[in-house]
């Protein structure tokens, strides 16, 4: 298999930054539900320790994927079987690269105008003055952002069942 992407299927590395933010994300929007019911607690905090850290990682994933597919772009859409259906599922996948990005740049405010450093793995950094207002409208922004990447998920989802067992094309060879 090439690590390239050709006109037909995705490449090693394309299929990879797939899959392992798939298994990422899977496991983090949970994590993140679960955190916030947590007692505050020493558990707790190292807890968030570790979603923020996974986060930080989803961020920079994202941004490497964003770039590889800038200088190797992605095969060719499948065909159209309805007007508007290529359009259709390069939107959805538009918007969920923007929702990942807001989630991760969301959550990163929040915790920077709550007034504390953060670890960025590469470096480390924090505003100088804390803002809670401006700390909590993030952290809206970070929830919201949560469920449009689910509803954008679960369409995604949707959309390669129906292209597999009723359009009956190769979509899912693209990705595996
Ligand atoms: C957290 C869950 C997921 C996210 C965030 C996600 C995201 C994406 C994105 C952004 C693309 C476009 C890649 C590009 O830039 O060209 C894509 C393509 C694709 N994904 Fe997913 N995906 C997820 C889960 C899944 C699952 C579970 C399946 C299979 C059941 C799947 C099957 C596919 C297929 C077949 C394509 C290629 C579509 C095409 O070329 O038209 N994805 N995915
Ligand atoms: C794609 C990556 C991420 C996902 C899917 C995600 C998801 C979530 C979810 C679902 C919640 C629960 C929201 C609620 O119902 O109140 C949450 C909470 C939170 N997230 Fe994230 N998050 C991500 C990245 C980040 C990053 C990068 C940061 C900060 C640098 C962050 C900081 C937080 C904080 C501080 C909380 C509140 C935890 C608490 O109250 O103890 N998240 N996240």
């Amino acid at each position: 298999m090439k690590i390239i992407n050709s006109q037909s299927e995705y490449g090693l590395l394309a299929k990879l930054f797939h899959w392992v933010t798939f298994i990422v994300l899977i496991a983090q929007v949970p994590f993140g539900f679960y955190l916030v019911g947590l007692e505050f607690s020493d558990k707790r905090i190292d807890l968030e320790n570790i979603h923020i850290l996974v986060g930080i990682t989803i961020f920079y994933i994202t941004l490497f994927r964003l770039i590889w597919k800038f200088f190797n772009p992605s095969p060719s859409g499948t065909k159209n079987y309805f007007k508007g259906q290529v359009f259709i599922g390069k939107a959805n996948h538009f918007l969920l690269y923007l929702s990942i990005f807001i989630i991760t740049i969301s959550g990163i405010l929040k915790k920077l105008y709550m007034g504390e450093i953060l670890n960025f793995i590469f470096f480390k950094y924090g505003f100088e003055k804390d803002n809670f207002v401006l700390a909590e409208a993030y952290y809206e922004v970070h929830i919201y952002a949560n469920y449009l990447l689910i509803t954008l998920v679960t369409l995604h989802i949707l959309a390669v069942i129906v292209h597999h067992l009723i359009f009956k094309d190769r979509i899912l060879k693209k990705i595996f």
